[in-house]
């Protein structure tokens, strides 16, 4: 195994936090069964403690050993992972995964991420990995190491990566019977999930408003004011934009895909608004992005950025 997977895992097992590599943003990560641990990640991503965080596993049969399946989580299972799919599952009795990162309950967010390094990491650890997106609460999710807050940075072991494959955050979805509840939309679309799930109805209910809280109105932000959907550019702002069209900015442009494709703006979002936020315009101006596929996920944290 590699050095600095050694090093990571011995620093888990000291109670310490990492930084690692996902296919859909960077995640920071704790021994999903040690409480301090636990603490310390939500008090240095400054994130509430009703937030519940996602675990991490290598396989189904780790799952399978902490949670309990009905049929049609067994079939998401087995389509989407490895991949961006969040499943929420029941804890049993006996799993040693601590309430603390589930706001005391039983119901837990779990994924086994498409990453190679990660995959790799998760298999030699006895336990499975806490992992919310590495960012300061509130703020944008980092697919770059060139984009970690440097308070995460200085707090916890990086393992050194590219830039994540797909950019936006899983999609999280609970069962209940045979419909499928989305909780939070992701990088599998929901066209995709309708694919291969005909019969099945899906629905977007918020179970407990306190249980989302990555479904805050304001969440995803940069530091700048940021307008969505414009069709003018005002001339102290910097532009996100899609597509071909004659919109132009005095200060900063950047084009999250130029031929008009979503999944390539959806790699892009979060890094090119950092490179905004960090550039000289006095506030972000975004052009309407379309309202499909991945668009819509895209849309769901643009209107989160904005505060809308
Ligand atoms: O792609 C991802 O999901 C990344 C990578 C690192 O895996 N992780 C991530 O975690 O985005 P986080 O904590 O930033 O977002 C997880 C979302 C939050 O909106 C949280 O409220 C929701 O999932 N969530 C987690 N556990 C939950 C649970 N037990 N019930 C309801 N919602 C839950
Ligand atoms: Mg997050």
């Amino acid at each position: 195994m590699e050095k600095i997977l050694i090093s990571a895992k011995k620093a888990l097992k000291s109670g310490k936090l990492i930084i690692f590599p996902t296919e859909t943003v960077y995640g920071l990560g704790a021994d999903a069964t040690n409480k301090e641990a636990i603490k310390s990640l939500y008090s240095l991503k400054k994130r509430p403690i009703n937030n519940p965080l996602i675990c991490h596993f290598s396989n189904l049969l780790k799952i399978k050993e902490n949670f309990e399946f009905n049929s049609l989580d067994l079939k998401l299972a087995k389509k989407f992972w490895p991949g961006p799919l969040t499943l929420i599952l029941k804890k049993k009795q006996s799993s040693k995964i601590q309430s603390i990162l589930s706001n005391n309950t039983n119901f837990v967010g779990c994924r086994i991420p498409k990453n190679i390094v990660t995959l790799k990491l998760l298999r030699s650890l006895s336990f499975p990995l806490a992992g919310p997106s590495a960012n300061i609460a509130n703020k944008i999710s980092a697919t770059r190491i060139s984009d970690l807050s440097k308070k995460l940075v200085e707090n916890a072991l990086v393992i050194n990566s590219n830039q994540s494959k797909f950019g936006l955050e899983s999609t999280v979805i609970k069962t209940c019977g045979e419909k499928i509840n989305i909780l939070r939309l992701g990088s599998i679309t929901e066209d995709e999930i309708l694919y291969y799930f005909p019969k099945n109805k899906i629905i977007k209910k918020n179970l407990n408003k306190s249980l989302s809280p990555g479904n805050l109105k304001k969440h995803y932000s940069p530091n700048k004011p940021i307008r969505i959907n414009v069709k003018k550019i005002k001339s102290n702002e910097g532009l996100l934009n899609f597509g071909k069209n004659n919109l132009k900015s005095k200060i900063f442009a950047l084009n999250l895909s130029e031929k008009s494709d979503l999944k390539e703006a959806g790699k892009n979002l979060f890094h090119y608004l950092n490179l905004l936020d960090e550039s000289k315009c006095k506030s972000i101006a975004v052009v309407e992005i379309p309202k499909k596929g991945l668009g819509k996920t895209i849309n769901d944290r643009l209107k989160r950025a904005a505060g809308k």
